[in-house]
């Protein structure tokens, strides 16, 4: 109940900031970001694209991967008019499809760039039941298969440029305190719903994938901390706003749920303040591994606070990644669990993870 009044009237937390601040006051006094390169998946709307506009209004050269490429142009055009000095390059990256991923990261390492920032924003409601081209359930392939490779993929360029330039390397994840809603394995789920349209929920989908990205979280700040790798990478959910990922339901039911819960929604610029603070601010030097909500750190899930799982998903998402013949087996204990992956990676002359 107090934490309800304290989100309503946009009490301030421990760092200052909380749910009514914008993405703007949170970066007005970081340091001036031209040293940084910077990738932000999803900038072609909603939060993705504040982001975007507020790092490049603080100097950030910045990268724009989509798969809507005249959308990703528009999103840099509106940026340059408004500030004529930004640096920003297009690609293009559908992170649903693995060998996307893998063709990104490929032409990403050929501009021999320098990559300080990766915020791992991009998302997907998938209302209705939908698989990936390469057979994943497609919230699960969107908002989280494909970061966690594409994140594997640049790991390498982002050590270095670290060690480099002795700036700290920072990852977002963009997860969502909808990750809580899910319980039980969530491998087993992925299992059932890949195969299996009536066993399909688009939220219950929705919420494991953003766990999933908790986990990853989780997992990889354990890995950069055994390797020694001065890159620190955290989670964030951004709040409730009403953008684009509801595409797929829109009408009078999504107006009126809006519409009810309008006292709780943010605005976009409040709802990017979050990922900005997490990339952006001093007072997060060498904090890893954490979750965040308006500005302020927070706690996940008890399962998403789960070290064990964490690594066994990291482990079964790595399998995903290395299918052969079509199929991954994904062990859970003694029983393997098979999810079907329609296409394999092509490796060929691409990197690897
Ligand atoms: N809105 C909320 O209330 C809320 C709450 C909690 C968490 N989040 C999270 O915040 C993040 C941003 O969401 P948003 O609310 O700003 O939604 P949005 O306006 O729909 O933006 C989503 C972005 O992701 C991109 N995207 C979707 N599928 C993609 C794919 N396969 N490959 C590449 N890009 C893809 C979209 O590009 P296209 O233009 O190509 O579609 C768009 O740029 C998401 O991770 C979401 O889960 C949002």
């Amino acid at each position: 109940m107090l934490e309800t009044v304290k989100y309503l009237i946009g009490s301030t937390g421990p760092s200052g900031f909380g749910s009514k601040s914008t993405a703007d006051q949170v970066t007005d006094h970081c340091p001036d970001l031209h040293f940084i390169t910077a990738i932000i998946t999803g900038a072609t709307s909603g939060i993705g694209a504040e982001t975007a506009k507020v790092l490049a209004k603080r100097g950030a050269r910045l990268v724009l991967p989509a798969r809507n490429l005249k959308a990703a142009e528009d999103t840099k055009a509106r940026i340059v008019s408004e500030f004529p000095k930004s640096e920003i390059i297009v690609m293009s990256l559908d992170l649903s499809s693995l060998h996307s991923v893998r063709k990104f990261a490929f032409d990403f390492e050929s501009l021999n760039l320098p990559l300080n920032l990766l915020i791992n924003n991009a998302g997907k409601f998938s209302y209705n039941h939908s698989i990936s081209e390469d057979g994943i359930e497609m919230s699960f392939a969107t908002n989280y298969l494909g970061h966690f490779l594409l994140t594997k993929l640049l790991l390498s360029n982002m050590i270095k440029t670290a060690k480099t330039t002795g700036v700290q390397g920072r990852i977002v994840n963009v997860s969502s305190n909808i990750h809580s809603w899910f319980s039980g394995d969530l491998i087993s789920y992925l299992g059932l719903i890949t195969k299996n349209k009536c066993e399909y929920d688009g939220t219950r989908a929705y919420a494991m994938s953003k766990l999933a990205n908790v986990f990853h979280t989780k997992e990889l700040s354990y890995r950069l901390e055994e390797m020694n790798a001065n890159v620190m990478v955290n989670c964030v959910h951004p709040g409730i706003v009403r953008t684009r990922l509801t595409r797929d339901r829109e009408g009078f039911i999504t107006d009126l749920v809006f519409f009810l819960a309008s006292k709780f929604l943010k605005t976009i610029p409040q709802a990017a303040a979050t990922t900005c603070y997490v990339a952006t601010h001093p007072r997060l030097v060498n904090v890893t591994g954490k979750y965040f909500s308006d500005c302020n750190e927070a706690s996940t899930s008890k399962l998403g606070s789960n070290s064990n799982e964490a690594a066994r998903i990291w482990t079964a998402s790595e399998n995903m990644g290395r299918g052969k013949n079509g199929a991954v087996e994904v062990e859970e204990g003694a029983r393997p669990i098979q999810v079907t992956v329609k296409k394999v990676m092509e490796t060929g002359s691409q990197p690897t993870p």
